[in-house]
């Protein structure tokens, strides 16, 4: 049986203030749902003060990116071992954000995701198509392509200590989320894909949904088969929204 994860997008949002409330919060509602497993993923800055805070908790916490580097001069970049330093469980990787903002392409994804797992982080791949992609019926295409760049690099076995995100990009922060079905389409796209080179692998990996998520639409998306959990952006900084999509899992 595969766990339910929420896990929450911080994004470039939260100050020390609003973070302590929106934790103090978290924590508070976290135990309602004892079965599913919750994470937060704040700016670098902030992980700190998070880790601080969580310790103990059962919330845990990982980081929104990752270089693909562990040190040397590569300025700007926070790598694997830092996050460790901080007790970091998580490391989101290839974004849409960062694929389409910052350039980040398949093959350095790719690198990041690795990077991720030789740190002992667990990577927390990010995969989805454009709404123009899906108009254009390439959807699956898309998300093998993303996919393959990972598994042609580091092997389908990799993924067993990983979570990958689905989330159609025209779904992400507009309000407009992928019906149940929609979602679930894909999600067993991806786990069939994954079971065509190893059972056990697609058997085991927990496939998040990510794309407007919400307290009042969660618990139709998780009641999915292949749906097993969320990647929250928005809802994740109100701590009674948060706590909703949690308890959806429950
Ligand atoms: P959203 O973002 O919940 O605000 O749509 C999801 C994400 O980008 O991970």
């Amino acid at each position: 049986m595969r766990q339910i994860l929420v896990a929450g997008n911080w994004k470039l949002n939260g100050s020390r203030d609003s973070i302590e409330q929106l934790l103090s919060g978290i924590v508070a509602g976290a135990g309602a749902a004892a079965n599913v497993q919750i994470a937060v993923c704040p700016p670098f800055v902030y992980i700190p003060q998070v880790a601080e805070r969580l310790a103990g908790s059962p919330v845990a916490w990982g980081s929104q990116d990752i270089s693909d580097q562990d040190s040397g001069a590569f300025t700007g970049e926070v790598s694997a071992s830092m996050l460790n330093d901080f007790n970091c469980k998580y490391a989101i990787v290839g974004h849409s954000e960062r694929r389409s903002l910052y350039a980040e392409d398949d093959a350095f994804t790719a690198r990041k995701f690795a990077a991720a797992r030789k740190g002992g982080l667990i990577p927390i791949l990010c995969v989805g198509e454009t709404l123009e992609e899906r108009e254009q019926g390439v959807t699956e295409s898309v998300v093998a392509r993303q996919l393959d760049a990972v598994i042609e690099l580091e092997g389908v076995a990799a993924l067993n200590d990983a979570v990958i995100a689905y989330e159609p990009v025209w779904a992400i922060g507009t309000g407009k989320t992928a019906t149940p079905q929609q979602a679930q389409d894909v999600h067993a796209f991806i786990r069939g894909k994954l079971a065509e080179l190893n059972v056990g692998v697609a058997d085991k990996v927990q496939i998040l949904y990510g794309g407007s998520v919400k307290g009042a639409n969660a618990a139709e998306l998780f009641a999915m088969a292949d749906i097993d959990g969320g990647l929250i952006g928005g809802a994740s900084l109100d701590a009674n929204e948060f706590l909703k999509i949690c308890s959806a899992g429950a």
